[in-house]
């Protein structure tokens, strides 16, 4: 059980809206689990008061980290003094910590907890095809950790189409030999599909992508945690695709995030920006 204590080690996520997180129960099992005396509370901040937020939050000695959700991810990467190198390139970040300085370091999960996630239930992603749908900011992370992976190719398919091209074009400055095209490709080309829209959240929402494409050499792999069987899965699993459900992806973010806010992680020296 949640014992806080004048030792208690506190952490936040920020958000609006807010009430949706799962984040608070998740981490404060893990906290449980794990013997780490911290709690994590959520936090309601709009963009408006959020710069004012993120300066405050230096002075509160014993706030060791906090977690970023929308509308902040973006705005923090800004704010940091620091970033670690794994998440140089995307442009937003999730999580914070104050380290013994007192600086404030971020660092990006989606894509990282995303990729763990795979490789828990025994994916490999290297040498891989992948057709990516969506490319706002839960893509963008996802994109960048698979080209990390050394897949063979990426397809990036979104309704916005110039969104799937600045994606692209963010992707191929930093990874210059990656392999990314914007649309579809033909059926039965990519060994994985990854739903990272947002349709499937609601029954009625359509398939993110027609059904000939979720063939038994498919592995069909969503990000979103309720319902557990989108209809995504539900569709890829009836025609004999192998399916991945999005609980992995949150469940390997809370340990990279609890990880990264208690410092127990092993990264090396982080990026300078901002400030001096
Ligand atoms: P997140 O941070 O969860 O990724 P987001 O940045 O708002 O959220 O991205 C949502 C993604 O779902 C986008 O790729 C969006 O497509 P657009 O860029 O065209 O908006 C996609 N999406 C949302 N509703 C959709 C719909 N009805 N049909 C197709 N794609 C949709």
């Amino acid at each position: 059980m949640l014992h806080i204590t004048g030792d208690t080690r506190v952490f936040a996520i920020f958000g609006d809206p807010i009430r949706q997180v799962k984040t608070p129960e998740l981490l404060n099992h893990y906290f449980v689990e794990h013997g780490i005396n911290g709690v994590l509370v959520p936090l309601h901040v709009s963009a408006d008061n959020f710069d004012e937020v993120f300066e405050a939050a230096r002075g509160i000695e014993n706030l060791d980290g906090f977690i970023v959700t929308v509308p902040h991810k973006k705005r923090a990467f800004e704010l940091c003094d620091e970033i670690i190198p794994a998440s140089a390139n995307i442009g937003a970040i999730n999580a914070i910590r104050r380290n013994g300085e007192g600086r404030f370091i971020g660092g990006m999960f989606d894509g990282l907890g995303f990729v763990q996630g795979l490789k828990t239930q025994g994916h490999q992603l290297s040498g891989k095809k992948v057709l990516l749908l969506g490319a706002g900011g839960a893509a963008i992370a996802i994109a960048h950790a698979l080209l990390a992976e050394g897949i063979d190719c990426l397809f990036i398919h979104n309704r916005t189409k110039a969104k799937a091209h600045a994606l692209k074009a963010q992707l191929t400055e930093h990874h210059e030999s990656a392999r990314v095209e914007v649309g579809m490709p033909e059926p039965k080309i990519a060994d994985i599909i990854i739903n990272a829209t947002s349709l499937g959240m609601h029954d009625s929402d359509p398939l993110p992508v027609a059904e000939d494409f979720l063939t038994p050499a498919v592995l069909a792999v969503e990000i979103i945690m309720r319902p557990a069987m989108t209809r995504f899965l539900t569709v890829a699993e009836q025609k004999g695709a192998h399916i991945h459900l999005g609980k992995h992806m949150l469940k390997e973010q809370v340990r990279l995030m609890a990880d990264f806010m208690c410092a127990k992680d092993t990264q090396e020296g982080t990026c300078q920006l901002n400030r001096p």
